[in-house]
C-alpha cells in the first residue's frame, strides 16, 4: 500500500470524542427519545448504542440474537434508560417491520433510526459464490432501505426524525477484494443524498435528517478481519493488512458521540452529507451548508477535467 494513494490530512484528525461530542456535552441532549440502533450487539454498533443511552435516549438494540446483546443491554441500562433487545435480520421485511411495530408499542415512537448493522467478505469477485457477493449488498443496502422504508411514513406523519447510516469511507474509495462491501456502502451514501432531496419534495426537509457517516477504523469483528488464507495464497498481501491494521485505532465511542449529537440535532446543517467521524464536525459547521453543498464537498461527485461539467 501506498501510503501517498489517498495523501495525508493536513489537518489532524480526532481518534477520540473531542469538543461538541464529549459525553459531558451532550448529557441529556436526547432525554426521553427513543432511537433503535441495528448490529448492536458488538462493535461500533454497541458503541452507538452505549453513546445514544448516556445521551438520555431510551435505546431498541437489534441484531441477529436476543443472546448475543447481553452486554450492550446491561451497559445501556446503567445509564439509566429503558432498553429493549429485538432479534431481527435486517434482510427479513416481515421481521423488520414486526419489530418495528413491537418496538413502538413497547417503546414508544421511534424519533432516531442508526443503520449500523453490516457484513464484509474480503475476497475478489471471481473467487466468491455469487451467494456470498449479494449478501453484502442484502445486509448493507438492503437492510437500511428496509429499516428506511419502514419508518419514513411515520416520521412523516410525525414531522420529525433522525437516520444515521453507518457506511464507510469504502464509499468513496477503490478497494480491490471488497467489490460487495464498498458498492454496498457507496449506494447507501448515495441513498442517503438523494433521500435527503426527497424529503425536500415532502416539505419534510429539515424536519427529516439523514446522514451517512465514516465510523473511523475501528479493531472490531469486521475491523480486525483480513483476507481469507486462499486469497492471500493466490495474490499476496494485496491489501497489505499491516498497514490498515495500524489504521484501526479509533473507539467505538468516536461514532457512538457523533451519533448521539447528530440526534441531537445540533448537525442538522450537516443533513444529506458524508461524515467522516474523524473530522472535528465544529470545522464544517464553521463553512456553512450552503457552501458545502455548493462547493459539493462531502457528498459522492465525479471530477471531470476543467471546462467539463456534469451536466445533464
Ligand atoms: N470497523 C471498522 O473499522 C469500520 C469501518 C467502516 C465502516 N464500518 C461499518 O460499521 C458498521 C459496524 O461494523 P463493526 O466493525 O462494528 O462490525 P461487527 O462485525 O463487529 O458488527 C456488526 C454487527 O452486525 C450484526 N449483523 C450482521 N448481519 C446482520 C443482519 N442481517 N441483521 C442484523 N444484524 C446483523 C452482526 O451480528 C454484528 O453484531 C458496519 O456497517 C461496518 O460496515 C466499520
Amino acid at each position: 500500500m501506498d501510503p501517498n494513494e489517498f495523501g495525508t490530512s493536513t489537518v489532524p484528525l480526532q481518534h477520540a470524542p473531542y469538543g461538541p461530542i464529549t459525553e459531558e456535552n451532550l448529557k441529556g441532549a436526547n432525554k426521553g427519545k427513543v432511537a433503535v440502533v441495528t448490529g448492536a450487539a458488538q462493535g461500533i454498533g454497541a458503541g452507538i448504542a452505549e453513546s445514544l443511552a448516556k445521551s438520555g435516549a431510551n435505546v431498541a438494540i437489534l441484531d441477529l440474537s436476543v443472546e448475543k446483546q447481553a452486554k450492550t443491554k446491561e451497559a445501556c441500562e446503567a445509564q439509566g434508560v429503558k432498553v429493549g433487545v429485538y432479534a431481527c435480520d435486517v434482510t427479513d421485511q416481515e421481521k423488520v417491520v414486526a419489530t418495528i411495530d413491537k418496538i413502538e408499542q413497547e417503546l414508544g415512537p421511534i424519533d432516531i433510526l442508526v443503520n449500523n448493522a453490516g457484513i464484509l467478505d474480503q475476497r475478489p469477485l471471481i473467487m466468491s459464490t455469487f451467494d456470498s457477493f449479494w449478501k453484502q449488498i442484502e445486509v448493507n443496502f438492503k437492510g437500511p432501505l428496509l429499516t428506511i422504508h419502514t419508518m419514513l411514513p411515520r416520521f412523516r406523519d410525525r414531522g420529525a426524525g433522525c437516520i444515521i447510516n453507518i457506511a464507510s469511507r469504502s464509499a468513496t474509495v477503490d478497494v480491490p477484494m471488497t467489490l460487495g462491501y464498498v458498492t454496498s456502502k457507496a449506494a447507501l451514501t448515495r441513498a442517503t443524498h438523494t433521500l435527503q432531496r426527497e424529503m425536500a419534495l415532502d416539505g419534510l426537509d429539515p424536519a427529516i435528517c439523514l446522514y451517512a457517516l465514516h465510523p473511523g477504523g475501528v479493531l472490531t469483528g469486521m475491523g480486525g478481519t483480513g483476507a481469507g488464507q486462499d486469497v492471500l495464497d493466490k495474490y499476496g498481501d494485496v491489501r497489505d493488512e499491516k498497514f490498515f491494521m495500524d489504521l484501526f485505532k479509533d473507539p467505538p465511542a468516536l461514532c457512538g458521540q457523533t451519533c448521539a449529537w447528530l440526534a441531537s440535532g445540533q448537525g442538522k446543517e450537516l443533513r444529506g452529507l458524508f461524515i467522516d467521524c474523524r473530522q472535528d464536525v465544529t470545522r464544517l459547521l464553521e463553512k456553512g451548508r450552503d457552501a458545502l453543498l455548493k462547493e459539493k464537498r462531502n457528498v459522492l461527485t465525479v471530477n471531470f477535467l476543467d471546462g467539463y461539467a456534469n451536466e445533464p
